[in-house]
């Protein structure tokens, strides 16, 4: 039996960090050898909302697809590419926008939240509202059944799956239903507790240099009320302690143990945690470098993925066209 095709996407508004990683780059990297996967750079889901400065979209996908590659995912298995290198997303969206009523995105629970999240980005343009529209092209286009995303994304998911029953009862089946794959790994919240994002500016990038992690982890709430060292902690509500969950789960009884027992201080607690991070990421960081210093192997792995891409996606629209009873070329 073929493999169940998957297709996920990230945009390329800025560095990658630690809560990317876990929260869905290293799933992305399990799946890929029990699915073909397609994992794709949005750089036009950028666009729609940094279209006033879009110039740092490019140096962001260059550096998003070292880290990918850095975390693991690997070019010979996975079809790794940009979505603008591959116009074909263009047609489908243009295809699908014409059966999606504006009330369906309209009424989309995330639309109307970045509204007020990015307003200082000015996002009500045209393009924004049918953000779901061009997603569910990227998925439909390679008849991907099975999307890795985060609790956020399932409202369009969702949408996707109705454009799809349209579809197919307006035209006869072409897609099949793409079902979301929630990640199960755990979340790791931002340095301040709040959700990790660059705009909280409480992320740990992959790409940070181990003095900077240091700080950063050096500058952690711990648990208010231990004042003195003799105090003793409750590592239950401690952000750092749930670091220790992630990247070191075979401390953290112990850790919790001497928190709780008071014979550990959170000054040690914190330079320990800044090593355990520090040595998780160097391989990935070295990796990293590697890649970015050798960028013609870089276009090429990207070019080679977006022919591969583009070739799958064609086949694609010519079901849609003829579905449409539309031409396939005069
Ligand atoms: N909207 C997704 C996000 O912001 C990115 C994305 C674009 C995507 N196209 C996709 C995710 C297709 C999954 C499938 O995270
Ligand atoms: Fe948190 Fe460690 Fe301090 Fe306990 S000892 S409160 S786990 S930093």
């Amino acid at each position: 039996m073929s493999k169940q095709r998957i297709l996920s996407g990230m945009r390329p508004t800025g560095r990658l960090h630690i809560g990317h990683l876990f929260g869905a780059l290293s799933n992305w990297a399990a799946l890929q050898d029990e699915y073909d996967c397609f994992y794709m750079i949005a750089d036009w889901h950028a666009l729609m909302s940094e279209w006033k400065n879009p110039g740092p979209i490019r140096h962001n996908t260059l550096d998003n697809v070292a880290d990918w590659i850095a975390c693991g995912l690997d070019p010979d298995r996975s079809t790794i590419f940009v979505q603008s290198d591959v116009p074909q997303h263009c047609e489908l969206h243009l295809i699908l926008s014409t059966i999606t009523p504006v009330s369906w995105l309209e009424r989309c629970p995330t639309y109307k939240e970045q509204l007020q999240a990015l307003s200082e980005k000015d996002v009500r343009n045209y393009a924004f509202l049918g953000y779901p529209v061009l997603q569910a092209s990227d998925i439909l286009i390679y008849k991907a059944t099975t999307v890795p995303v985060g609790e956020d994304q399932v409202a369009h998911l969702e949408l996707t799956r109705e454009i799809v029953r349209r579809f197919n009862s307006t035209y006869g089946e072409v897609f099949p239903e793409p079902k979301p794959k929630l990640t199960k790994s755990a979340r790791v919240l931002g340095l301040d507790g709040r959700k990790m994002s660059k705009s909280y500016d409480n992320a740990i990038d992959l790409a940070d240099t181990p003095e900077d992690t240091e700080t950063k982890v050096k500058s952690m709430f711990t648990d208010p009320q231990r004042q003195r060292l003799k105090d003793p902690g409750r590592p239950e509500i401690c952000n750092v302690h749930s670091y220790y969950q992630v990247f070191a789960p075979e401390l953290v009884r112990t850790v919790a143990e001497e928190c709780r027992t008071a014979s550990r201080g959170c000054t040690d607690c914190k330079a320990a945690l800044a090593g355990i991070v520090n040595g998780y990421l160097s391989g990935m960081r070295e990796k990293r470098r590697e890649i970015l210093a050798a960028p013609d192997t870089l276009h090429d792995i990207l070019k080679a993925g977006a022919g591969h891409a583009a070739e799958t996606a064609n086949e694609t629209l010519v079901d849609v066209r003829r579905a449409l009873e539309w031409k396939e070329r005069w």
